[in-house]
């Protein structure tokens, strides 16, 4: 077995996504041997200094503006990921390896490593596919990759498929699934979700769903809705913020509450950091992902909730969840079926308790954060 190696974790982002939650557990496990280069400033930062992660931050300047579906990045954008790159390159020490945790983080880390001569590692939590994608972009990083990644660790069965489906080299490609602390989930008290459902005005004898998630069209907020007006007197907790510039998105989320006349049972409660206890005020936790979700954090705090999952059946969520055993899959966009699921469980209250203790069981097993540390050290030993 190959020495722990030393690692410069690199994400572009500063808000507190899903990858970057995950990247602060794996950061805080690799203890002293991990250092992490952010390309934003923000309360991601804030939160790694926090914990007593060293953290750098490189801005990116109109890199920002090149986004998923960008076909043609501007020369500005050009410039300045190479001169992000440089930047990011000279902080590199000769002991470090890098890994992208993200895939602009990856774009930056490849140019960089290479000016540094280090190699680089990608940890890639998307699924490179269209509509998430365009095709520009998905051939760019896939050709980088083959180029300069020494492994790609996938979030999934699924974004690895995605990747090698897209043209990467399938010898670079290794899977470890997401781990999730289970402690704060432990800690909760029925006394904090009653807490909760009070400062929201529920009712405690009402029925509740919660769905927490960052606003965006294919997160499916809006599919949560369609079926909340199908499901009379259910109430739904919609935790979340458009992180990444989806104000407009969210504004007619609201509208839409109003016109489906469900507003008096759609709690909008925006960013929250209290998710354990947010999720013990629900009796169902819900993701509605309308494209296929790539690992879904969400769906495995809702088993360490003990509550029953109502997930999308798409993506990596399948390896998540044992359908009608440790949770419920529905497809996704289909209001009907998320209704439907809802209200089976509403009904069958032994059922209901017994798929949210096998899923609690299955995520206290599955997805440790133990053994994601363990998954992506012994990916990095082959760099
Ligand atoms: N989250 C949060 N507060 C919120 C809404 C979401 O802390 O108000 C967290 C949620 O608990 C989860 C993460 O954001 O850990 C979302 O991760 P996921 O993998 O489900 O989706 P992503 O947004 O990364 O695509
Ligand atoms: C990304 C994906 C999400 C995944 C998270 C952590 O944000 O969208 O599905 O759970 O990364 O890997």
């Amino acid at each position: 077995m190959s020495a722990p190696r030393r690692v410069l974790f690199v994400d572009h982002a500063g808000v507190l996504g899903g990858a970057e939650l995950s990247l602060l557990d794996l950061a805080m496990a690799f203890g002293d041997r991990a250092r992490v280069a952010l390309l934003a400033d923000g309360p991601f930062a804030d939160r790694l200094r926090a914990r007593g992660v060293r953290v750098t931050t490189t801005p990116m300047g109109a890199l920002a503006d090149v986004r998923k579906d960008t076909r043609l990045p501007s020369f500005g954008a050009l410039a300045a990921m190479w001169r992000t790159a440089g930047a990011l390159g000279a902080t590199v020490d000769p002991s470090e390896l890098l890994c992208a945790n993200s895939q602009k983080a990856f774009v930056v880390s490849a140019l960089a490593g290479w000016r540094a001569q280090r190699p680089v590692a990608w940890i890639l939590r998307d699924i490179l596919a269209a509509p998430h994608f365009s095709g520009a972009n998905i051939r760019a990083v896939i050709t980088l990759a083959n180029w300069r990644a020494c492994r790609v660790i996938a979030n999934s069965q699924a974004t690895a498929d995605a990747f090698v489906a897209a043209g990467g080299r399938k010898s670079l490609v290794c899977v470890v699934h997401n781990g999730i602390d289970a402690a704060p989930f432990d800690v909760v008290t029925p006394a904090d979700g009653q807490a909760v459902r009070r400062a929201l005005h529920i009712p405690d004898d009402a029925f509740t769903v919660a769905m927490p998630g960052r606003f965006h069209a294919w997160k499916g907020q809006q599919v949560l809705l369609a079926a909340l007006a199908q499901v009379p007197n259910v109430h739904a907790i919609i935790a979340g913020a458009p992180l990444f510039g989806e104000q407009a998105f969210a504004d007619e989320l609201r509208a839409r509450a109003a016109r489906l006349g469900v507003a008096d049972r759609a709690h909008f409660t925006g960013f929250r950091d209290d998710i354990p206890a947010l999720l013990s005020a629900a009796n169902v936790v819900v993701h509605a992902s309308t494209l296929p979700e790539p690992f879904g954090r969400v769906v495995v705090e809702g088993m360490l909730a003990h509550r029953p999952v109502v997930a999308s059946n798409a993506g990596g969520v399948p390896e998540l969840i044992v359908d009608g055993e440790s949770g419920v899959l529905v497809p996704p966009a289909d209001a009907r079926a998320l209704a439907a699921a809802i209200a089976a469980l509403r009904d069958d209250a032994p059922r209901a308790a017994r798929i949210a203790a096998a899923g609690a069981r299955r995520a206290r097993t599955l997805f440790t954060v133990g053994a994601m540390a363990r998954g992506i050290e012994e990916a990095l030993a082959a760099c």
